[in-house]
């Protein structure tokens, strides 16, 4: 079907795919979709669900036909992670599934260096991801020339690279390391000193936890480094016993303010585990949103803070990228060899 209709269009938008597939709200399409509806009714207003159901049955539908598997963050949005994803986590969970993935496609909803390092693992698959806009500052703030020159200037010290940066800049690098294990990896390393690129509050917070002397870079999460120590202070004092757990991206000074730090997933789990009666997640605000359905009786506290680039992503150029098939990652097949290398060595690990 899809390939008679669109013999003559290089692109159709989301709402001209929806009338390829003859798929539009009816009042049938609410008891279709009543099961995904009841993952999300929390956060999504009954009103809102006839823009979002159409999408989502489309590309479920769609999903199946091609033969693609779509990998989603924990920052998405509740409608992307709990209605259309086949594989959900933090980043190291999503590297290591998209290692195992058996699919033609695989479509990323998550930001660039995600999308690049599925690519990484499948170099012979189409790697979709729907918004080239989904940056991030971290990888933005280095580049392979960067590390070139940090590596001749500490010769023989080993690089290790968190994996929200560039392909290019993980083929310059010995290891990677993502939230969940920068610390066993920094330890798992003979080396006494350790070059840690490029988020430099991570770095300090791998510091005060190992005896090696660590090498940082000035790189910053936008999103994290938003947070402060009095914001904290005062929201403990505004909610009293409110649990606060905060990504490791944040500053040493929020982390120490915090009851629990850990990647995206290990924070859920936490609250899974824990069951608080009130927490405040220091991180990215669709987080709340997500585990919010899975722990009724844990009531979140705002603040929270929008990634810019996870927020790129949304169900209509979900749709318009599976049926395009657009925009398709590509990477130097020579970068590739090396970056490779550095994120199986942190998968092995
Ligand atoms: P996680 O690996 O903890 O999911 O973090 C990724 C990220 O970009 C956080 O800002
Ligand atoms: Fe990058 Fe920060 Fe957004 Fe994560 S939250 S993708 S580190 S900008």
């Amino acid at each position: 079907m899809k390939e008679q209709n669109t013999k003559n269009k290089d692109f159709l938008s989301g709402p001209e795919i929806l009338k390829e597939m003859n798929i539009s709200w009816s009042g049938k399409m609410l008891e279709e979709t009543a099961d995904q509806y009841s993952k999300v009714s929390r956060v999504i207003p009954e009103v809102e669900w006839p823009f979002f159901a159409p999408y989502i049955k489309a590309i479920n539908i769609l999903k199946k036909d091609m033969n693609a598997v779509i990998l989603a963050h924990n920052y998405q949005t509740p409608e992307i992670f709990h209605c259309i994803s086949d594989i959900r986590g933090d980043s190291l969970q999503l590297a290591k599934e998209a290692g195992n993935v058996n699919a033609d496609i695989i479509l990323q909803c998550g930001v660039h260096f995600m999308a690049e390092t599925s690519k990484l693992l499948n170099m012979d698959k189409t790697v979709l991801i729907p918004s080239m806009e989904a940056g991030c500052s971290l990888a933005e703030s280095i580049t392979g020339e960067d590390v070139r020159k940090i590596k001749e200037e500490n010769p023989n010290i080993p690089v290790v690279t968190y994996v929200n940066t560039s392909a290019e800049v993980k083929a310059e690098s010995d290891i990677c390391c993502t939230s969940s294990n920068a610390l066993d990896i920094v330890n798992s390393l003979e080396s006494k000193e350790i070059i840690f690129l490029p988020d430099e509050y991570l770095a300090m917070n791998i510091a005060k936890e190992t005896k090696k002397k660590i090498i940082m870079w000035k790189g910053r999460c936008e999103v994290h480094e938003e947070f402060t120590p009095e914001e904290i202070v005062e929201f403990r004092e505004n909610e009293p016993g409110v649990k606060v757990i905060a990504h490791p991206e944040c500053s040493p000074e929020v982390v120490a303010q915090s009851d629990f730090s850990g990647s995206t997933s290990a924070m859920i789990n936490w609250v899974k585990d824990n069951q608080p009666k009130k927490v405040l997640m220091v991180t990215e605000c669709s987080m709340s949103d997500n585990i919010s359905v899975e722990n009724p009786n844990v009531n979140f506290v705002r603040p929270c803070n929008l990634c810019p680039h996870m927020k790129t992503i949304n169900l209509e150029n979900i749709l318009e990228s599976l049926w395009n098939k657009k925009t398709e990652i590509k990477i130097n097949p020579e970068i590739a060899i090396k970056a490779k290398q550095a994120i199986v060595k942190m998968i092995e690990l």
